[in-house]
């Protein structure tokens, strides 16, 4: 296994009067095999199974999957209208534009093509989006960004149960990959045609975490638990297939509050945090003290993966001994949004710390993911 160097694990606010931000975020740049997503064999979406197959001897899979993000991923609102914004805007800038890792079996399959996208029309295998037939009929994978998977229609479903038992649906393979980071690395990765990483989860863990801990993608985000994999089977270590992260549905969705109560737990244990501040105040002198954020938790940035639409802020409240505020910052307006340049308002709040990252074009002003030169990013580094 390849050694890598830690990068810097802290970040330090100090309010002398006002804030210093000390980051040190060095990138590493990843070198993607370029190979190319081998469809050897053409196909219909209609040739992979529906996850309502699986359901009837894979119920509690199902049931998780189906209030996850991946299922989510086609019908997800924020997808499709950024999708259409984007084909306004650029010509096929990301090579297969959106679909490579929203859905793989529309794209490959010709079901999604450029233009409008209608999602009750397609069909219903392209419509899961990153389904139980996608995931477990993947033989390979051919590059490190931007869903460099290779898969086909099977029989054969793919897994790490080393003895698995018959049944008369399909057949079942053992295959390492699925414990592998890599499997979920080539989506987890986005570049642009510029080779911008715009989302990096999967290189920020191979540059910091993986060297520290050897935890995978699947240690941490399908947690294991004891069961039958399938109805009459035998207990097993089982895996979770809820893949909690950040978000949950924004419309109504399968098991939304469950997803949003595991987010939020999730969320709360993120990080470590501890502070350190004088303990008394004198009248005309400056106040100091300091925040330490430590991300000792994800052997990933935090935010990450699409950190420019995630927002992380201190919220500080400085009160005198008569309860009176006499200093805040990560406070938000009257549409609950933070003080800066999102706001409606004319207020801004110059003390504001908020990890989100920024996309810029080539000249400087604000750009999107498919026209973006560079990005910057004070997400928290793991370590
Ligand atoms: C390399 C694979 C890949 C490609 C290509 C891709 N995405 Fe994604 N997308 C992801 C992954 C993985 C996530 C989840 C990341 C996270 O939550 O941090 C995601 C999340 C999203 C989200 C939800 C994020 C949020 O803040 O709610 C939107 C919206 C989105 N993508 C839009 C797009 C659009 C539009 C395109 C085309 C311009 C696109 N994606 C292309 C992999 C991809
Ligand atoms: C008729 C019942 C049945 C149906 C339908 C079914 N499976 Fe299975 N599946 C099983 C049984 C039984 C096992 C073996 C469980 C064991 O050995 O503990 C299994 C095992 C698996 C494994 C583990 C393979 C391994 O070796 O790691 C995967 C992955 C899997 N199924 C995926 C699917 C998917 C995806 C679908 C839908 C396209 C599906 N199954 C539909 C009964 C079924
Ligand atoms: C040691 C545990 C751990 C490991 C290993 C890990 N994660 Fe995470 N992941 C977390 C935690 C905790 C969060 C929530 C905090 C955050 O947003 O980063 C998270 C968040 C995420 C998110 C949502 C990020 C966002 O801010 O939008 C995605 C997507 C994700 N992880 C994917 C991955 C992938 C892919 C891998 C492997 C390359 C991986 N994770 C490895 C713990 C882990
Ligand atoms: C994003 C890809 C992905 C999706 C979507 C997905 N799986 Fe899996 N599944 C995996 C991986 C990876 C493993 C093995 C995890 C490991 O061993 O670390 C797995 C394991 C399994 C197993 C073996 C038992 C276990 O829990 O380890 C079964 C059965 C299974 N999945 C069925 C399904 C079914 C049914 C669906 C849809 C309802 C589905 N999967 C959706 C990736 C996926
Ligand atoms: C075929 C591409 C693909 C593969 C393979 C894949 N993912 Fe994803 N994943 C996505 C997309 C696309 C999204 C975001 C969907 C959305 O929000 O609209 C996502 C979302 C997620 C989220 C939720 C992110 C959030 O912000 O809440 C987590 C966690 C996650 N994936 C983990 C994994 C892990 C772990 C693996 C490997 C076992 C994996 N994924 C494999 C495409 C993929």
């Amino acid at each position: 296994m390849k050694k890598y160097i830690l990068m810097s694990k802290k970040i330090s606010v100090i309010l002398i009067a006002f804030f210093l931000i000390g980051c040190s975020n060095d990138k590493t740049t990843l070198t993607d095999n370029p190979g190319t997503d081998s469809t050897t064999v053409p196909f219909l979406a209609s040739d992979f199974s529906s996850a309502e197959t699986c359901k009837s001897c894979h119920p509690q899979h199902f049931d998780e999957w189906s209030g996850s993000m991946h299922a989510y991923a086609v019908k997800n609102p924020t997808w499709l209208r950024l999708r259409e914004i984007g084909q306004s805007q650029y010509i096929n800038a990301l090579d297969g534009a959106c679909s490579p890792c929203h859905s793989p079996i529309g794209l490959r399959s010709g079901d999604i093509k450029w233009g409008p996208l209608d999602v009750e029309a397609l069909d219903p295998v392209s419509r899961e989006g990153v389904g139980c037939d996608l995931c477990h009929t993947i033989t390979g994978i051919t590059r490190l960004s931007n869903g460099g998977i290779d898969f086909a229609p099977s029989d054969t479903k793919q897994g790490t149960i080393k003895d698995p038992v018959s049944n008369p649906f399909h057949t079942s393979k053992y295959n390492d990959l699925y414990a592998e980071s890599e499997y979920c690395g080539s989506c987890h990765n986005l570049k642009n045609s510029d080779g911008v990483a715009i989302e990096n989860i999967f290189g920020e863990w191979r540059a910091g975490g993986f060297a520290v801990t050897g935890k995978t993608c699947s240690d941490c985000h399908m947690e294991t638990y004891t069961g039958p994999a399938a109805v009459d089977g035998p207990d097993r270590t089982l895996h979770r297939h809820d893949f909690v992260g950040v978000d949950f549905a924004l419309t109504p969705f399968p098991n939304r509050d469950k997803q949003m109560a595991r987010v939020i737990e999730r969320l709360q244990s993120a990080l470590s945090m501890t502070t350190s501040a004088q303990t008394t105040a004198t009248a005309g002198q400056n106040y100091s003290f300091d925040v330490q954020i430590i991300n000792d938790k994800t052997w990933h940035n935090v935010p990450a993966g699409t950190s420019f639409n995630r927002q992380m802020w201190l919220s500080i409240i400085v009160k005198d001994s008569a309860q009176n505020v006499i200093f805040s910052s990560g406070q938000l307006d009257a549409n609950d949004d933070l003080m800066d340049r999102y706001s409606e308002f004319p207020e801004r709040d110059s003390s504001l710390f908020n990890a989100q990252a920024t996309l810029f074009k080539a000249d400087g002003t604000e750009a999107s993911l498919w026209d973006a030169a560079t990005i910057s990013n004070p997400s928290i580094v793991s370590g």
